[in-house]
C-alpha cells in the first residue's frame, strides 16, 4: 500500500504547486481574476486534501474494496462538508463521470472542453482557469490528472480488482470513468465564487 500512499502524496503536493498558466476569460479584470484565483485555489486545495487523506486512510485500512465503498458513500458528503466549511460551493466533475450527480452543467462543460482542446493542441494541460458564469458568479477550475493509484478504480478493466469492479458495476451501471492511463486528464474541481465575495475584498 506504500506505493499508493506515496503516489497520492506526490499528486497532492503537485496540486499545491500548480500555477496559473491558462488563457483567461477575456471579460475579467486582472484584479478580479487574481481574487477569484486566490479563493478558489485555497478552497479546492482544502477539498483535495480531505479527499486524498480519507481515501489514503481507507486504502490503508481495508484495501481497494473498502476504499471504493468509502468513496461511493462519502465523496459527495465530504465535498458538501468542505463546501460548508469554506463557504464556497464546490464540485468534482468530468465528461467521463462515474456518478451522474457529478455530470457537468453548461459552464463546466465549457471548462472541460477548454482543457481537452488545450491539451490536444499543445500536449500540455493548462493550470487553473477562471470563468465568469452568469451575472452573479465566477468559477475557478482546478484540473485533475490520473496518477498510478487512481488506476485501482479508474484504470482499464484488467487493472481493476474483480471485487472492486463488482461494486462499481452494482452502484454505477452507467460508469464512464474507467479506461484511464497515468497522466490522462480526468476532470476538474469547480469552485463557485459569488461576485460579492470578490467585490467585498476591495480593489
Ligand atoms: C478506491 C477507489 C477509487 C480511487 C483509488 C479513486 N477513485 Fe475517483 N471515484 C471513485 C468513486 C467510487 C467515485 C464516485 C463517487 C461518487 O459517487 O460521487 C469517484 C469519482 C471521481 C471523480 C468525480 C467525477 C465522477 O466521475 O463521478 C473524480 C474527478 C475522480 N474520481 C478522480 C479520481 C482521481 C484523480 C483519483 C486518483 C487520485 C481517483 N479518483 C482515485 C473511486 C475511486
Amino acid at each position: 500500500m506504500d506505493r499508493f500512499v506515496r503516489g497520492l502524496l506526490v499528486l497532492f503536493l503537485g496540486l499545491s504547486t500548480a500555477t496559473c498558466g491558462g488563457a483567461e476569460d477575456e471579460d475579467l479584470s486582472p484584479e478580479v481574476e487574481a481574487a477569484v484565483f486566490e479563493l478558489g485555489s485555497s478552497a479546492s486545495q482544502a477539498l483535495m486534501g480531505v479527499l486524498v487523506t480519507q481515501l489514503t486512510t481507507a486504502m490503508q485500512e481495508g484495501g481497494a474494496v473498502s476504499a471504493v465503498d468509502f468513496c461511493s458513500t462519502s465523496a459527495l458528503e465530504l465535498t458538501a462538508g468542505v463546501t460548508q466549511e469554506q463557504g464556497l460551493d464546490m464540485k468534482r466533475t468530468s465528461m467521463k463521470y462515474r456518478n451522474p450527480a457529478n455530470a457537468p452543467d453548461e459552464d463546466e462543460t465549457e471548462a472541460l472542453r477548454y482543457y481537452e482542446s488545450a491539451l490536444a493542441e499543445t500536449g500540455v494541460l493548462p493550470g487553473p482557469w477562471v470563468q465568469k458564469a452568469g451575472r452573479d458568479e465566477y468559477r475557478f477550475y482546478r484540473p485533475l490528472t490520473i496518477a498510478q493509484p487512481c488506476l485501482n478504480c479508474h484504470g482499464s478493466p484488467g487493472e481493476i480488482d474483480p471485487a472492486v469492479q463488482a461494486i462499481l458495476d452494482e452502484r454505477y451501471p452507467e460508469d464512464l470513468a474507467t479506461g484511464y492511463a497515468p497522466g490522462d486528464f480526468r476532470g476538474v474541481v469547480r469552485v463557485s465564487v459569488p461576485v460579492d465575495r470578490v467585490d467585498s475584498q476591495g480593489d
